[in-house]
């Protein structure tokens, strides 16, 4: 495995490789992240992965210092994995206008009113710094398949809608969210849980697998099933950003003659930030 850190070099070194398939990640990696190279290497012949903590995609009171940097342990975890590059750029080198305190300068991708929901609604400018980071990446790699978790389910739709509406010749493929036994989604800001916060964070998960057994229930009063959501969460002592029942393939608002549906949710424990979501049909 290689470990790359400049754009050329990275150029270079794939230059005559065909059917790349690539895995943007910020690193602390975890079997989610593991999960999508394991698909990466069932559909590609070379498997390439960004480690990158993209100080764009945060917002000013944000995680970015404090965001778990791990790259010695995340190498090898590539390396079994059997990840072929991994690429791990300086924010100057992805950034050339970076002047080494900010970004103002930076090109960035304008996104349609999605991104402003759901998690854009509380993270201004979140979606487009990770559209901006990401064809940047398409840029440089090239990949033919690129591959992207369900757990970020807004994201994969963002990223969806990049790809096709800037004609980029790339292929997006879902990873499933892997999850541990309590049901909790894995996710680097799991870390800043102790252990108490950790065994309660399962309550996430678990409250949106309450609204799908509901719904397949044959409750369609989508607005009362996230305001019973929200209020057993906060009951349990979470501040919830939204939990919200949408059509699973535009994103809009769910309505009752909607099959194939998703239900989202936020919401922090003391300060960290955690998100999840779980597809389901409508009966
Ligand atoms: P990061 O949070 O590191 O996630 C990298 C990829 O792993 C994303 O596609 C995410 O959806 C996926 N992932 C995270 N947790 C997962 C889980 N429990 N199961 C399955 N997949 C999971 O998402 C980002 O980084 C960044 O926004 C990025 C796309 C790299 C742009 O900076």
């Amino acid at each position: 495995m290689q470990i790359i850190d400049s754009k050329s070099a990275l150029s270079a070194t794939l230059k005559n490789r065909v059917n790349i398939g690539f895995v943007p990640t910020m690193g602390n990696l975890h079997a989610g992240h593991i999960h999508l190279v394991n698909l990466a290497k069932q559909h590609a012949d070379c498997v390439v992965v960004s480690i990158f903590v993209n100080p764009l995609q945060f917002g000013a009171n944000e995680d970015l210092a404090s965001y778990p940097r791990t790259l010695e342990a995340d190498v090898q975890k590539l390396e079994a994995a059997g990840a072929d590059i991994v690429f791990t750029p300086s924010v100057a080198e992805l950034y050339p206008s970076f002047d080494g305190k900010n970004l103002h300068q930076t090109i960035t991708i304008a996104l349609p009113p999605i991104a402003d929901a759901l998690c854009g609604a509380s993270r201004p400018g979140h979606f487009a710094g990770v559209a901006t980071v990401v064809s940047k990446f398409f840029n440089i790699i090239q990949p033919q398949i690129a591959f992207f978790g369900k757990k970020d389910f807004q994201q994969l739709f963002i990223i969806r809608e990049l790809v096709k509406q800037l004609n980029y010749p790339i292929q997006i493929m879902a990873g499933e969210t892997v999850r541990e036994v309590s049901g909790l989604a894995l996710s680097s800001r799991n870390g800043y849980l102790n252990e108490a916060a950790r065994i309660k964070a399962s309550q996430l998960s678990q409250t949106l697998q309450g609204i799908v057994n509901m719904a397949q229930q044959g409750h369609l009063d989508f607005g009362d099933l996230e305001r019973q959501a929200i209020q057993q969460l906060s009951t349990q002592g979470w501040q919830v950003d939204y939990v919200s029942i949408r059509n699973s393939e535009s994103l809009s608002p769910a309505s009752a003659d909607h099959k194939n549906l998703v239900v989202l949710g936020a919401a922090k424990l003391d300060k960290t930030r955690l998100i999840d979501n779980i597809e389901f049909c409508a009966k």
